[in-house]
């Protein structure tokens, strides 16, 4: 049985599959033809943080393969008072056939899974969020810009510009991040990286200038300078983050037939401007909707790694 919690736990091979999987179950999809991968499952949706598109796209997602997505939020489940992990994760696990969670500190994910008896799926925690990136590849690839591909991530050094190095270094191609002083990326899962980077090729460069990321780059990305968890470093923040808004003077240093994107939600001001959301080379509808689609691929792969 396998969980999906991070990208580096997958193989470059295993990472196209599900991304070919995941495009081959859209092209269905679009054609109104929804096959049942998945008959009769529960999927288990635990979140401790808001959502918007995983909550939407995990429930819509299950139900499409022909199952049922229960939403699990810690506020009302026993969790929120108190009840153990441990505790949780046996006695869910036991009455439904796949779990996603969002929440804290990845060791809350893990612990959970420890004593899952069915598949984990990462919906984001404090330190990665593995399938808004199977997304955003697949988006890449619909794009036509998987090939040669340069990633210019800027902003904070957060739990998306981790698992843009875990993909990175498992795929082989270019990523540049650029984060203010004293907002890196969290250094072991750096080295990690740089560590399977050796194996794939992958390019990774780590700095402090926002322009010389974007710089000839085909991909140029960000996301919000204040994370679930972190409202009350808000105001320190916005000081720290200034001149790594993605404007349009910043996006015309990328390429030419670059595109932008955004996990969502975005602050419009803050780490990308109005006219980048709205502008033609914006493609963050494309990637939020991908998130259905990809995590299908997710869904399904994992539930034929358990029945193979
Ligand atoms: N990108 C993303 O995970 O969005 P939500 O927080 O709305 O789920
Ligand atoms: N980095 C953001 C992503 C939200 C989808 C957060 O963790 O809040």
């Amino acid at each position: 049985m396998r969980h999906f919690l991070t990208l580096a736990d997958y193989t470059k091979e295993e990472i196209l599959e599900i991304l070919e999987l995941a495009s081959q179950i859209k092209k269905e999809t679009k054609n109104k033809e929804f096959k049942e991968y998945m008959p009769k499952q529960t999927l288990g949706m635990i979140f401790e943080k808001s959502s918007t598109r995983t909550r939407v796209s995990f429930e819509t997602g299950i139900y499409q393969l022909g199952g049922v997505g229960l939403f699990l939020s810690s506020n009302d489940i026993q969790l929120g008072r108190g009840e153990p992990l441990s505790d949780t994760s046996r006695v869910i696990s036991s009455m439904v056939d796949m779990v996603m969670i969002r929440t804290f500190g990845h060791e809350k994910i893990e612990e959970f899974t420890k004593y899952s008896k069915v598949p984990v799926i990462n919906g984001l925690t404090t330190e990665y969020h593995p399938v808004q990136l199977m997304a955003d590849y697949m988006t890449i690839q619909e794009a036509g810009l998987d090939k040669d591909l340069v990633v210019a991530y800027v902003g904070d050094g957060n739990n998306l510009a981790h698992s843009w190095l875990n993909l990175c270094a498992k795929l082989g191609f270019e990523l540049r991040i650029a984060t203010p002083k004293g907002y890196e990326v969290n250094s072991n899962i750096l080295d990690r990286a740089l560590e399977m980077a050796k194996l794939s090729g992958a390019k990774i460069s780590i700095g402090n200038d926002p322009k010389v990321a974007v710089q000839g780059s085909t991909v140029v990305t960000t996301d919000t300078w204040v994370s679930m968890g972190q409202e009350d470093e808000k105001e320190q923040r916005l000081k720290d983050f200034d001149g790594y808004i993605v404007d349009q003077n910043m996006m015309s240093l990328a390429q030419s037939n670059a595109i932008f994107l955004h996990c969502l939600p975005a602050y419009r001001g803050y780490e990308v401007s109005e006219e980048v959301m709205e502008g033609s080379q914006s493609l963050i509808f494309e990637e939020a909707e991908n998130r259905l689609h990809a995590q299908k691929g997710v869904m399904v792969w994992l539930d034929r790694k358990r029945n193979s």
